[in-house]
C-alpha cells in the first residue's frame, strides 16, 4: 500500500481531530488528557507505518489471543507490557531515582499473588520447592539510614526448574510468603537459590519474541515488594551476580544496583543453626525506602 496523498493526509488529520474532540466532554480532566494523547499517538503510528487492513486485523487477533489465554493464573498482558519495555518505562517515569540511595525499582511481573502466607523471621518459605537452600537477609532503612521496623516484605521466586508455584496446577504455595521486619529493620528467610527461567512463551507474547528473534529468558532473581507506613511501596528484585542472562533480560528489568553475590557454601551448619546436607547459598540485600510524596 502507498502512503495517502495530500487529500488522504487531510482526511486523516481531520479524523484525528474529530476523535480527539470526542473526548473533550470527559468529566475527568486526566482521563481526557490520557485518551486524547492515546488517540493522537495511535493515529500517528498508523500513518507512520502505513498500516494495512490485514496488519490491523492481525493486531486485533493478537490482542484477542492474549485475552483468551489470560486468567487468574496467566497474565499475558503484563508479559506484553514487560517485553515491550512499557513496564520499565512506567517505572522510569514514576521512580526517576534520587541521590539518596533509595533502592531502585523493577518490574512486578506476572507472578505476584495476593494473600501469601505469613512467615516468621528466619523461616523456610520454600514450601518444598526444588532447589538448593538459600538464606537471604538484610535490613530495611530510610534515606537517613534509620531502620524501618514492621515493614511488610512480600517475597516470591521461581524454583530451580524455573517455575513459580502458580504455574504448577494444583500445587502447594511455594517460594512465596510475607514477613515483617524486626525492631532493627532486619529480615531473614530461607528459600532456594534462584535460577534463570523463560517467561511463558507458549502464547502470543512468545510468538512476538520468536518473530523478533528474541529469547524468553530472565536472569535469576528473587522478587521483593516492601511497604511501610510513610514510605512509597518498593517493588524490586535482587539479581544473582554472574548470571549469563543479566545482559539480555527479556523484560529489560536488570539494574546494576540490584545485583548481589549469592555466595556458595559447602554442607554444614548455616545461619540459625540449620544443618545442611547439601551445598547452600546466602545473599545480603539491604533495602532503602523513599518517603511518601507530599500530598
Ligand atoms: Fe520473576
Amino acid at each position: 500500500m502507498t502512503a495517502p496523498g495530500h487529500a488522504g493526509d487531510q482526511r486523516l488529520a481531520a479524523l484525528t481531530e474529530q476523535v480527539v474532540a470526542s473526548f473533550a466532554g470527559a468529566s475527568s480532566p486526566r482521563y481526557r488528557t490520557v485518551m486524547q494523547s492515546l488517540v493522537r499517538h495511535l493515529h500517528a503510528f498508523l500513518a507512520e507505518t502505513s498500516i494495512t487492513e490485514r496488519e490491523w486485523e492481525q493486531g486485533i487477533e493478537f490482542l484477542t489471543r492474549a485475552g483468551h489465554i489470560t486468567d487468574d493464573k496467566r497474565q499475558e498482558f503484563i508479559l506484553l507490557s514487560d517485553v515491550l519495555g512499557a513496564s520499565m518505562a512506567t517505572i522510569a517515569i514514576n521512580h526517576p531515582g534520587t541521590d539518596l540511595g533509595v533502592t531502585e525499582s523493577t518490574v512486578l511481573g506476572p507472578f505476584f499473588a495476593d494473600a501469601s502466607p505469613r512467615a516468621g523471621l528466619g523461616d523456610d518459605i520454600s514450601g518444598g520447592a526444588v532447589g538448593q537452600p538459600c538464606y537471604a537477609s538484610g535490613t530495611v532503612r530510610d534515606v537517613a539510614g534509620r531502620p524501618v521496623p514492621g515493614a511488610r516484605i512480600e517475597i516470591w521466586e521461581a524454583d530451580a526448574d524455573g517455575f513459580y508455584d502458580v504455574q504448577r496446577a494444583g500445587g502447594p504455595v511455594a517460594n512465596r510468603a510475607h514477613l515483617f521486619t524486626d525492631d532493627q529493620g532486619g529480615y531473614r528467610f530461607w528459600s532456594v537459590r534462584p535460577a534463570p527461567y523463560p517467561i511463558p512463551h507458549d502464547g502470543p507474547v512468545g510468538d512476538l519474541l520468536t518473530a523478533a528473534a528474541r529469547g524468553p529468558m530472565r536472569p535469576a532473581h528473587i522478587h521483593f515488594m516492601v511497604s511501610a507506613d510513610g514510605y512509597q511501596r518498593l517493588t524490586t528484585h535482587v539479581f544473582a551476580d554472574g548470571d549469563p542472562y543479566l545482559g539480555q533480560d527479556a523484560v529489560f528489568g536488570v539494574k546494576p544496583s540490584l545485583i548481589r553475590t549469592f555466595a556458595r557454601h559447602p554442607a554444614g551448619v548455616g545461619p540459625g543453626g540449620r544443618v545442611l546436607d547439601t551445598e547452600w547459598s546466602d545473599v545480603e540485600f539491604d533495602l532503602v525506602l523513599s518517603p511518601n510524596r507530599p500530598a
